[in-house]
């Protein structure tokens, strides 16, 4: 059996606390099940690049990762990687900033990421590299005579090709995905935004699955991720779990909880979730001192500019909400910027009567499979989704509104907390059909079964 090789731009530390974004949890999980390396960044910066690798197993996974120059982090990482494509790709052209300081930055680290980790792959291993941060990596693992099946997956929307033109070199950048055999999306959305851009930009055509631009053929398929279901099942009924939400509970005094979870984004839509909410309020005065919502939000990219204006927007806006409806024992919005452990979490969701997972836009949002999968079946919450988050395609039985709007908002959330028990526990069932069906697991096994299956060898891609 073939060696996984992962490769992506931060490996996982499974110890630390908190929920810091879907990839980094779902490949420790599926790592720990096949037998390979987990290749990245460690984090750490030094002087001047040595190329040095440090090997660990970190809970049964082996990790190989380099450090990166202070310059490599500020053009790859805060810049090519989080100023220019995540904004892009997140349809917020707005904010993305083009720098060929940053474009520099991020070849030179996808080289680094090619030079250092070529060594370590053995002809039969199979390689597959995560994320936006290391688009042009395959093209950069063939350049140095890889033959390996290899594969991608891109774990965040594929944007519209009207907004992905703004970007210098797009065409560039795209066709380096050519280098890779078979190429992943969470949902036929991002798919079809990705050949809609193949046909238009490159001239390419397309065949069920396959792709041809020029001489060169690959799969594009559409994979949506999932969570470990049982594990999370299992979570909920921990002892740290239950003592989590019996303190949540505590709090409350009987008042319903809206919970929200999120890395501090702006394409999380935290700003339109507290308007929306603070719609509810103005609309139902009735529900005044009976709900509270707690909002998680562990700050994420501090060093991007973008990142620290949505945190001084919402630390203002929380306070201006809760200026003007707290009362001496009730404070509509408990803001709070800690990650907490999965477990802990679980407690959490659990002690919510409502899920509210409304980003602006979304490769797919685990959070919203987290909350179903952490529900008591006898009596469980609503989750209120956002109908551009990739995870709306498979829970379709979510209060689906447009994030963008204060009133659905507001109307989702009075729907909620009035809805019977059955209504809860039938889309509840349908959403749990989905998330344990579609779990981490079967998502790994689609994908890579995809790219066991490719036969010939690839010719290296010019
Ligand atoms: C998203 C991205 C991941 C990234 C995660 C956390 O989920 O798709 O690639 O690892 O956010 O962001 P960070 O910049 O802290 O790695």
């Amino acid at each position: 059996m073939s060696r996984l090789i992962v490769i992506s731009n931060r490996v996982s530390r499974p110890n630390k606390s908190g929920n810091q974004g879907g990839l980094a949890v779902a490949l420790a999980q599926a790592l720990r099940e096949s037998r390979g390396i987990w290749f990245g960044w460690s984090g750490e910066t030094t002087d001047a690049f040595t190329g040095h690798i440090g090997f660990a197993e970190d809970q049964g996974v082996k990790t190989a990762t380099i450090d990166l120059e202070e310059q490599d982090v500020d053009e790859y990482y805060n810049g090519y990687a989080n100023k220019t494509l995540w904004p892009l790709f997140h349809f917020r052209i707005d904010l993305a900033e083009y720098a060929r300081d940053f474009e520099g930055g991020y070849n030179r680290v996808n080289k680094r990421f090619a030079e250092t980790a070529s060594p370590l792959i053995e002809p039969d291993d199979v390689i597959w590299v995560h994320d936006y941060h290391l688009i042009p990596l395959g093209q950069m693992l063939r350049d140095r005579g890889l033959k390996n099946r290899m594969g991608f997956f891109l774990h965040i929307p594929w944007p519209p090709t009207r907004l992905l033109v703004s970007l210098p070199h797009h065409s560039k950048l795209v066709s380096t995905l050519f280098a890779y055999d078979v190429v992943g999306f969470h949902t036929e959305e991002w798919l079809e935004s990705f050949r809609h851009y193949v046909e238009r930009e490159m001239g390419g055509t397309v065949d069920g699955d396959y792709v041809t631009v020029g001489d060169r053929t690959i799969q594009a398929i559409a994979c949506p991720i999932g969570i470990n279901a049982q594990e999370f099942k299992d979570a909920a009924d921990s002892e740290t779990a239950q003592a989590m939400f019996g303190k949540v509970r505590a709090s409350l005094q009987d008042r319903p909880l809206v919970v929200g979870v999120d890395r501090l984004d702006y394409s999380k839509g935290l700003e339109e979730r507290f308007n929306g909410y603070a719609r509810f309020l103005k609309d139902h005065p009735e529900h005044h001192r009976k709900i509270v919502l707690t909002q998680i939000a562990p700050p994420s990219r501090g060093d991007v500019e973008s990142y620290q204006q949505i945190r001084a927007t919402l630390d203002s806006l929380a306070g201006r909400i809760n200026g003007e409806y707290s009362d001496v024992d009730w404070t509509p919005i408990r803001y709070v910027n800690q990650g907490y452990p999965r477990d802990e979490l679980a407690g959490i969701y659990r002690a919510a009567k409502i899920g509210l997972v409304t980003p602006l836009r979304d490769g797919m949002n685990l959070v919203a499979k987290e909350y179903v999968a952490a529900q008591d079946p006898k009596d469980p919450g609503v989750l209120i989704l956002s109908r551009f988050a990739g995870a709306a395609m498979q829970l379709k039985d979510a209060l689906l509104i447009n994030p963008y709007s204060p009133e659905e908002m507001s109307d989702a959330i009075l729907r909620a907390l009035a809805m019977p028990l059955d209504e809860r526990q039938r889309r509840w069932r349908a959403m749990m059909d989905s998330v344990e069906k579609q779990d981490i697991r079967w998502w790994r096994e689609v994908f890579t079964s995809r790219l066991m299956a490719v036969e010939r060898e690839p010719a290296a891609a010019e």
